[in-house]
């Protein structure tokens, strides 16, 4: 039995915003800015970062903005164009990669597709595109 909200094939679901909706793509890219991190509820309703790539699409891939220190939910600091984590300091650059400790670890990666004008977010099971190595997160 496959209960009929259980999403796409591979264990995809559609990214919702802070109030449980699907999220709009034409809406959300009428509403945010080119090179703008904003927050959805991913997969497994972790907190995950879909990329604003242009005014006419979003990037290919999204950032689970848990901290790969301790859990924290890592803040985007647009004007230093890289996610700074208020617990401990750690620091990631746009693509999500830890450029400054005690996070061992980048941001797990998930895969961002559009369908029918809604946000579609898909487990990345490939090589992480930031490192050269496999998945830590799989
Ligand atoms: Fe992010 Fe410790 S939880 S630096």
């Amino acid at each position: 039995f496959i209960p009929p909200s259980s999403g796409g094939a591979g264990g995809g679901v559609k990214a919702k915003d802070a109030l449980g909706n699907d999220i709009s793509v034409s809406n959300f890219l009428e509403t945010h800015n080119p090179g703008d991190r904003v927050l959805a509820q991913g997969l497994k309703g972790d907190p995950t970062y879909i990329i604003v790539e242009s005014k006419e699409a979003i990037g290919d891939y999204g950032l689970n903005a848990v901290c790969t220190h301790l859990g924290c939910v890592v803040p985007w600091n647009a004007a230093e164009n890289k996610f700074k984590c208020p617990c401990h300091g750690s620091q990631y650059d746009e693509t999500g990669k830890v450029v400054r400790g005690p996070a061992p670890l980048s941001l797990a990666l998930v895969h961002v597709s559009t369908e029918d004008d809604k946000i579609s977010i898909t487990p990345w099971t490939e090589t992480d595109f930031r490192t050269g190595e496999p998945p830590w997160w799989t």
